[in-house]
């Protein structure tokens, strides 16, 4: 087989990295992709944009691509799966109807409303004294969330109401254009997140092993909020109650929701948690694709091959296939961050260290990375590397993990120094 994998980060040389154990898969091809898909054996990368459908569909056909797996959410959003299917292409990823399940957030919770899922209470309003006069009956400390896609940056966790004054104001005076016309407030709730990605045929619906990340930048999870830290997996937080309950009152009621409003919803649909301190939990969000960096920790696990699972969402047999097969143990991963990140950071820094973080036994997953013209491997984003480790317990993955990203050296790197602190006794 023969597989496309779109989108260019640690989550997408994952995906690659885990197609190409399999012995059906010869060859992977990532559009864009970046240093790591660029030079991983059996693996080239495609210049072209995540939105050049044509483009994409031209190649796909062209190339007898067997299968179309879409990383991120926006081109999800913007339709690539109704696209490429209509060619006739193998398409994983819902379609546009089943992607406003993350592009926006309103009508996620109006979805959830409908359909008794457990979730924060919460108010939805399209112009700022509206949603101010709400404030002020609700009070700090509390969230507000810019309806649509803003690359992750659209949720302000205030903590005071001036603080979520500006973040209202923000978001009406069109800091993420579009995204904002419209504005969710919601209860604040404090506990532990998890993520739970879930594997559907639209039919059929199967939680991967749990996972938690650590989005917040400093240790002790503290400081601005990132496109995610570090993760680790199987979260042991989510107790086999806890995913029981998941499985009924979050993955099938959203699944029958869907149904009811005639979408065909077939891909990843990755519900991220909130557990409260009395063992409770609530959904804080849907995300249409998978996240990043979890990714980078659930895969490794995996003993089923990914592209039978896939292939069986498409074909919408999912409920044919045996129990999803894991292998024992657990996987945690550290991000390698470019200094400044999340806020300005400078590109373009050459990175060493691969070949001794190699020898380690932890896996390197690019994320910010690309290729330079002397053939060197060059920061391009601000969380620049995933360095996973594997063990028999926490221990020992934390420990490999940390030991591979020692070895990697590039100016003003950063990294947190206690991802998994939960989970090590
Ligand atoms: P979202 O994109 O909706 O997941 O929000 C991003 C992050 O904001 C989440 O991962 C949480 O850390 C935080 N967050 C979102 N909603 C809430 C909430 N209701 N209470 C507390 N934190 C939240
Ligand atoms: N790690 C969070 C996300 O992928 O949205």
């Amino acid at each position: 087989m023969k597989v496309l994998v779109i989108g260019n980060g640690g989550r997408e040389h994952a995906l690659a990295w885990k197609f190409l154990q399999s012995d059906q898969i010869q060859q992977v091809v990532c559009v864009p992709g970046n240093g790591g898909t660029a030079t991983m054996q059996g693996c080239q990368n495609l210049s072209l944009a995540v939105d050049n459908f044509v483009g994409i569909g031209e190649y796909a056909l062209s190339n007898s691509i067997d299968l179309v797996v879409v990383g991120p959410e926006s081109p999800l959003a913007e339709g690539i799966t109704d696209y490429l299917q209509n060619q006739g292409l193998m398409v994983f990823g819902p379609n546009k109807s089943g992607a406003r399940i993350e592009a926006s957030k309103a009508w996620a919770k109006a979805l959830m409303l409908e359909a008794g899922i457990p979730t924060a209470k919460a108010a939805v309003f399209t112009e700022a004294a509206s949603a101010k006069a709400y404030l002020y009956n609700q009070g700090a400390p509390i969230v507000i969330k810019a309806d649509g896609l803003a690359a992750g940056k659209g949720v302000t966790v205030a903590e005071t109401i001036s603080q979520a004054e500006e973040a209202i104001e923000a978001i009406f005076q069109g800091q993420f254009g579009s995204a904002g016309n419209s504005v969710v407030i919601e209860e604040c709730l404090r506990g532990q997140e998890i993520s739970v990605l879930a594997l559907t045929d639209g039919l059929t619906i199967r939680p991967l092993l749990p996972a938690q990340d650590h989005k917040r930048v400093g240790e002790g999870d503290t400081g601005d909020n990132t496109g995610g830290m570090g993760a680790y997996a199987p979260a042991p937080v989510a107790t086999p109650e806890l995913m029981a309950r998941v499985q009924t009152e979050v993955l099938e009621r959203t699944i029958t929701a869907l149904q009811s409003r005639g979408i065909d919803y077939r891909g990843i649909l990755y519900a991220g948690l909130m557990i409260t301190p009395d063992g409770d939990f609530r959904v804080l969000e849907f995300n249409c694709r998978f996240g990043d960096p979890e990714t980078q920790v659930i895969l490794p696990l995996l003993a089923t091959p990914l592209e039978d699972l896939m292939l069986a969402c498409i074909g919408r047999h999912l409920g044919d296939m045996p129990p999803i097969a894991w292998k024992t143990g657990a996987a945690a991963t550290v991000v390698a961050a470019s200094g400044g990140y999340p806020g300005e950071y400078v590109k373009g820094k050459v990175i060493n260290g691969f070949v001794a973080a190699d020898a380690t036994g932890a896996t390197v997953f690019h994320a910010g990375t690309r290729l330079n013209e002397f053939q060197e491997i060059v920061t391009d984003g601000g969380r620049v590397l995933n360095v996973t480790g594997l063990g028999a317990d926490f221990g020992e993955a934390i420990t490999q993990a940390y030991a591979g990203i020692r070895e990697i050296e590039f100016d003003q790197m950063y990294y947190r120094r206690d991802i998994g602190y939960r989970v090590l006794q």
